[in-house]
């Protein structure tokens, strides 16, 4: 599918997932805009996809500031019109803590990112797409968005996004706006590679947990946050789609396998 003239708006498009998502949605002839806090890399990709042949700009953004979203999406509609897909990956991780010693300001600043910023850019340019009739909005929500783990700050931000997601759904669907949102399992992001590194994650737990006893890689959540900004998938509003090589199933299932049948 070729969509020459379509824009694409990434948010933490320097890294991991939101730079794959960059390239495939570049890949596909969609003019690409990348909004992240990281200067130097968003410059990288931005000029790597450039070379390629198709337009990408890149704009220093915090995500978390209402100030930057909304001069980053004044820009953008000046530079491009309305956007026809935005994708918000911009988002931090957290190791485990138990909640007795979760530091608060760290519980702040991982909602502020992860969930003030999707509130904060998706409202820009939700504003923009409901004048414009059309849009669809791809939020990164996560395993822990599903299941308890020990992440007070992460898991609650993730479970926040699907409830974005839907009450977002809810609202811009009859104005020609879908929403939705991907989950991804453990996916070896610079991110998570560098989680394994310093011992904060066991792969070996990780595989075994897994149905299909593997790791997720970029370019696998890439194709379904595409495919979910395509029209290919115009009926889908609201939803958020696992992408985790079957953790969610294999994990509840095995828990339960291991009692007596
Ligand atoms: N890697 C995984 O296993 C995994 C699993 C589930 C969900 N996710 C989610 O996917 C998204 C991307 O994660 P990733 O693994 O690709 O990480 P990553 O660190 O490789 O990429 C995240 C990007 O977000 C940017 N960013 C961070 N804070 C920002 C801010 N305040 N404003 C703008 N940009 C900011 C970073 O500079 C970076 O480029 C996150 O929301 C994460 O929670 C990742």
């Amino acid at each position: 599918m070729n969509s020459s003239g379509n824009v694409v708006v990434i948010t933490g498009g320097a890294s991991g997932i939101g730079e794959a998502t960059a390239k495939r949605f570049a890949a596909a002839g969609w003019t690409v805009v990348i909004g992240d806090i990281d200067e130097t890399r968003g410059r990288a990709v931005a000029a790597e996809i450039a070379a390629g042949g198709t337009r990408c700009d890149f704009h220093r953004l915090d995500v978390s500031s209402e100030e930057e979203v909304e001069r980053f999406a004044t820009t953008v509609s000046t530079d491009h019109g309305p956007v026809a897909a935005l994708v918000n990956s911009g988002g931090v991780l957290q190791n485990a803590v138990r909640v007795t010693k979760m530091p608060i300001e760290e519980f702040d600043r991982i909602l502020d990112i992860n969930v003030r910023g999707t509130l904060l850019v998706g409202r820009a340019f939700a504003t923009r797409m409901v004048e414009a009739g059309r849009g669809s909005i791809v939020n990164l929500c996560s395993l822990t968005t599903f299941h308890p783990w020990p992440q007070p700050a992460y898991g609650v931000s993730k479970a926040g996004v699907k409830m974005l997601t839907e009450i977002m759904a809810a609202e811009l669907g009859p104005q020609g706006v879908r929403v939705n949102a991907v989950a991804p399992g453990y996916t070896l992001t610079p991110a998570m590679k560098a989680r394994i590194d310093r011992g904060e994650r066991d792969p070996s737990t990780v595989i075994a947990r897994s149905a299909l006893r593997r790791f997720v890689e970029p370019h696998e959540v890439a194709e379904a946050i595409y495919f979910l900004s395509s029209p290919l998938a115009g009926a889908i509003t609201g939803a958020t789609l696992p992408i985790d090589c079957g953790w969610l199933v294999y994990t509840s299932y095995s828990a339960a396998a291991a009692q007596p049948a």
